[in-house]
């Protein structure tokens, strides 16, 4: 019995294990650039003198620049502006921020990874902001 216990314990062990696998997230680019065009470079037209193209950077640039956070030469962080708190502080106002207000931080964040790497200047798709 007890054995048999053990052997159950692993079963569920290593399913579990594989359905970690199996959910790890993929980001979905799609919604990142709904989110960039809509959120980011609302901002950036209104405040950073002008919009930030995802094709200014390079991929490598663009994955040390999201793993550093420093944005505004360091003044805050990228997170924050991908944060459901950031999203729920301007939905009101904002489509894209009430739209995807429940989506987890880490999933927006691995959306904008994969939006960043596609749009980069020499990703698949190079992205202007509009
Ligand atoms: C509330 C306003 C605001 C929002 C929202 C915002 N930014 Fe910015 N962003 C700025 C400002 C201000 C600068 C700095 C401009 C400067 O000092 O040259 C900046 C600069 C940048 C830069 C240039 C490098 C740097 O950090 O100085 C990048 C890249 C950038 N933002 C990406 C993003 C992305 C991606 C998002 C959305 C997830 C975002 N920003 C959201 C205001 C914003």
């Amino acid at each position: 019995m007890k054995k048999r216990t053990l052997t159950l314990a692993a079963i569920a062990a290593s399913l579990s294990l594989l359905a970690g696998t199996a959910s790890a997230y993929d980001g979905d680019w799609k919604r990142a650039r709904v989110y960039y065009r809509s959120v980011c470079t609302a901002c950036h037209e209104a405040q950073a003198g002008g919009s930030i193209a995802p094709s200014k950077m390079t991929k490598a640039e663009w994955a040390a620049y999201i793993k550093a956070d420093k944005h505004a030469k360091g003044k805050d962080t990228l997170k924050q502006y991908l944060s459901k708190s950031y999203r729920a502080s301007i939905k009101a106002q904002n489509k894209a921020a009430d739209k995807f207000a429940d989506v987890p931080d880490e999933e927006l964040l691995e959306d904008l990874k994969a939006f960043a790497a596609r749009g980069a200047k020499d990703g698949d798709s190079p992205a202007s902001c509009n």
